[in-house]
């Protein structure tokens, strides 16, 4: 039995990503009734930013914390846990701004912790998140991926691997503000994606 982690970010809860991501998870399940299937819902229950006292704690070794400092980094440890928990993370991530939602930013923040989901040796660092497989399924306005503007697919392989996360696949729904015609063939082709992927 695998968990799959699924991560909506979108601003709205019905939104486009989260959406995909849903349909993703539905197909995964009528594939694998018996896997375990855990929500992380940025959009309804977004985490902060973080803060000075945060990242204080961060930086103190567990036992030298007092009360205060244990208490902020709760919800880091429990993503962290979440995640470590995980085989499979699924993650709906809309285009904001050419970047991620600031969701996902604030979420990234709360689990790139250093001796837990990284490590730097004398080769570089070291991603601590291994055997995990993740898929995102990306909508868009626009029609950017594999061109220079796309950097927000380049930013996610780049942290996902970062924590040791490196078999990542996109799944794109590009191009939905360009009409109805290009909105139903990027949704009917990310549909195929999503057939293909969760049959394998
Ligand atoms: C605040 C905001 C910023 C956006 N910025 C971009 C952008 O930079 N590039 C793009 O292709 N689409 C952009 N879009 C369009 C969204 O990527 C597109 O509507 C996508 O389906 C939104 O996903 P969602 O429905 O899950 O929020 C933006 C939409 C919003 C609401």
């Amino acid at each position: 039995m695998s968990t799959l982690l699924q991560i909506n970010t979108s601003a709205r809860a019905a939104g486009q990503a989260n959406r995909l991501a849903d349909d993703f998870v539905q197909a995964w399940h009528s594939q694998h009734p018996q896997d375990r299937i855990v929500l992380r819902d940025l959009t309804r229950q977004p985490v902060p930013h973080l803060d000075e006292r945060t990242l204080n704690a961060f930086f103190t070794p567990p036992e030298q914390r007092d009360a205060d400092l244990q208490a902020a980094v709760c919800l880091s440890d429990e993503l962290i846990a979440e995640i470590q928990a995980a085989d499979v993370i699924v993650i709906g991530v809309p285009m904001y701004n050419f970047g991620i939602p600031s969701t996902l930013k604030a979420y990234f923040d709360h689990i790139a912790r250093a001796g837990i989901t990284f490590r730097y040796t004398a080769n570089g660092p070291e991603g601590l998140l291994k055997g995990k497989r993740a898929i995102i399924l990306a909508a868009r306005g626009g029609v950017y991926s594999g061109t220079p503007q796309d950097t927000q697919s380049a930013y996610l392989r780049d942290f996902l691997a970062f924590v040791g996360i490196t078999e990542v696949e996109f799944i794109y729904a590009e191009g939905l503000a360009m009409g109805d015609e290009q909105a139903a063939r990027a949704k009917h082709a990310a549909q195929a994606c999503i057939q293909h992927l969760t049959a394998a």
